[in-house]
């Protein structure tokens, strides 16, 4: 027995302690005091050898020495894997956006079954994307209308230009000449206004009073001026005021849109027919209609009627200088004044335009 273990026995404490035995190896020795009634009375010394312990510890040493890199190797393997699998699709995505951005706007990004977050992304990049080629296309078809409306007027003033030119003419002959191209030229210079007045009202510029405008003279006065031409088709234009209404707006943008209106009735109602414009409130609302017994139009074409440049194919019989601009004007000035434009048509016997202005609330 050690003398620190006795000392320690001595003042009834445990010791333990470990020795190297040559043959057994590390030995763990405990001492332990026997007290009774307060005294000592003998101690008990037990020992075992540690070698078992040794080699089981060993071998976890040895365990843990290789598993841990191998744990470690196969976790940063299967992360690198899993991640790669994941983001593939964000890829594939990448990669349509980019040609996307090279102008091929027909690309659609695949989706996957399922309701992932992945997929619900394609599927609102996709509708984005669409809303884009729609625009685009829309666009396109606009720039293109528009270089064809400018063109036939253009190719007609070139034509009569150089067939005057050919040889000596009459004065008689070259006033003819010169009064058709100024029909032309006016003709070019009302589509530019007519473009111009639009693409200001697209970027919000366009310029609009708020004034109260009393809305039955203002129809009176403007209707007035177009007896003359309803009478050269024999045309009835009667104007109908139920009751005066006041809104607030700008008295010539909506003497503009009457005027488009009823020329359009006059324009594409045959001789002999009538145009009726009403004048009433509804609720909170003016309601104006403008009916006439007029060519119509056809369920189809309803809905483009407002489009820019639209004409239907009667229309440009009938009326081959048209712009098709009339009524994208009108629809802008009733929609600038908060107010709504309604079609109804039956081909054959007549159309009827109804609009509604929220009134003046004094
Ligand atoms: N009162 C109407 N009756 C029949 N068709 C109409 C009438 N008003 C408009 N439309 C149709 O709507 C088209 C667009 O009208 P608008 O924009 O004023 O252009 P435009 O009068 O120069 O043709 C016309 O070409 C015609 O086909
Ligand atoms: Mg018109």
């Amino acid at each position: 027995m050690t003398e620190g273990a006795l000392n320690n026995a001595l003042q009834g404490k445990f010791t333990y302690e470990t020795f190297i035995d040559p043959d057994r190896g590390k030995i763990r020795w405990v001492t332990y005091p026997v007290i009774q009634n307060g005294r000592l009375v003998n101690i008990l010394q037990v020992g075992g050898s540690l070698r078992n312990l040794e080699k089981v510890l060993q071998r976890l040493r040895l365990i843990l020495l290789f598993l841990f890199p191998a744990t470690l190797l196969l976790a940063v393997a299967g992360g690198w894997l899993l991640t790669l699998r994941a983001l593939q699709p964000v890829d594939a995505m990448a990669q349509v956006a980019r040609r996307i951005t090279a102008g091929d706007l027909s690309r659609r990004i695949p989706v996957h079954a399922g309701q992932d977050e992945l997929s619900r992304l394609a599927e609102t990049f996709n509708a984005m994307i669409a809303q884009l080629e729609e625009s685009i296309q829309r666009l396109r078809q606009f720039s293109a209308d528009a270089s064809h409306e400018l063109r036939t007027p253009l190719t007609i003033l070139k034509g009569e230009t150089e067939l005057a030119l050919r040889q000596a003419r009459t004065m008689e002959e070259y006033q003819e000449t010169l009064a058709s191209s100024l029909e032309e030229i006016d003709r070019i210079s009302r589509i530019v206004e007519e473009l111009f007045l639009l693409s200001k009202a697209d970027l919000g510029e366009a310029r609009l009073e708020r004034k109260p405008v009393a809305l039955a003279p203002l129809f009176k006065e403007t209707l007035t001026q177009m007896e003359l031409l309803a009478k050269e088709k024999a045309i009835s234009l009667r104007f109908d005021c139920r009751e005066e209404t006041t809104i607030t707006g700008d008295s010539d943008r909506l003497r503009e849109l009457l005027l488009n209106l009823v020329e359009n009735a006059i324009r594409y109602t045959p001789p002999e027919g009538r145009i009726i414009v009403t004048l009433s409130r509804e609720g909170s609302h003016a309601r104006v209609t403008v009916s006439d017994t007029g060519i119509g139009i056809p369920k189809e074409d309803l809905s483009k009627i407002f489009d820019r440049f639209y004409r239907s194919d009667s229309a440009r019989e009938i009326h081959p200088k048209g712009s098709g601009l009339g009524l994208s004007i009108c629809r802008w000035i009733v929609h600038a004044h908060g107010g709504t434009i309604q079609v109804d048509s039956t081909p054959g016997l007549g159309t009827l335009f109804t609009l509604r202005f929220p009134l003046r609330n004094d």
